[in-house]
């Protein structure tokens, strides 16, 4: 039984959430931004002074995330909170409750009403291997962590050399390096995605590659 889903997982600042929403638009599909979720409940808990290693009361939380996400932005109970989920600390925050099994269980069956005849682009780190397992195309989208740094520091106003650039490439590395080393759902291809690296693509052509699989299958 395929699922109208096309998964797009990969590393943070690999382009995949850009990529997943032009996909999404193009197909005239929804659009899951699962990283997103993780993030609000980071952001949550902290606003809660909830500790990030609380397991059962954060996974508490998650089930009750009270957001309301609109094309340009995400609320959580009633505060537009678009930019201040986008900060490295409360990446870094995800990461840390993202490796909590609760919290995981937690937020499955809301990732999975994103689904609705329509069909859906959902990107993250575990879209193919656990939340949409029967999705109809896999992809894996990746690029070398400088690059990635360098995507994130342009994307920040930044120089792409220097000590802004180094310290987000070990942001990159440190926040890679917890996601793939986790025992729940860790950071890797699944068996049956295709791997797309795009160290030397531009968005539009990673578009393309996405859509030409799409249309393969
Ligand atoms: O993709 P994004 O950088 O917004 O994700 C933030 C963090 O949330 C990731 O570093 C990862 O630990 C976690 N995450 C996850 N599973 C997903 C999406 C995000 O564990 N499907």
């Amino acid at each position: 039984l395929r699922m109208k889903v096309i998964a797009i997982d990969g590393p943070s600042a690999s382009g995949k959430g850009t990529v997943a929403a032009q996909v999404a638009a193009i197909l005239n599909r929804d659009y899951l931004d699962s990283g997103a979720l993780y993030r609000l409940t980071a952001l949550y808990a902290s606003q809660q002074n909830i500790d990030w290693h609380n397991e059962h009361e954060i996974a508490t939380l998650a089930y009750k995330l009270p957001v309301v996400f609109s094309t340009d932005s995400i609320l959580l109970n009633g505060m537009d909170v678009t930019a201040a989920i986008r900060t490295e600390t409360i990446g870094m925050g995800a990461s840390a409750i993202a490796a909590l099994p609760a919290v995981r269980t937690a937020l499955l069956q809301r990732q999975r009403d994103f689904l609705t005849p329509r069909g859906l682009v959902a990107d993250g780190r575990d879209m193919a291997s656990v939340v949409f397992p029967q999705a109809e195309l896999k992809i894996f989208l990746t690029a070398s962590a400088p690059i990635r740094a360098q995507r994130r520091a342009l994307q920040l106003g930044l120089a792409t050399d220097g000590a802004d650039y180094q310290r987000i490439l070990n942001e990159i590395e440190k926040r890679d390096q917890a996601d793939r080393s986790r025992t729940v759902a860790p950071l890797k291809p699944a068996n049956d995605a295709i791997i797309l690296d795009t160290s030397l693509l531009s968005i539009k052509e990673s578009v393309e590659k996405v859509l030409d699989w799409y249309r393969k299958i």
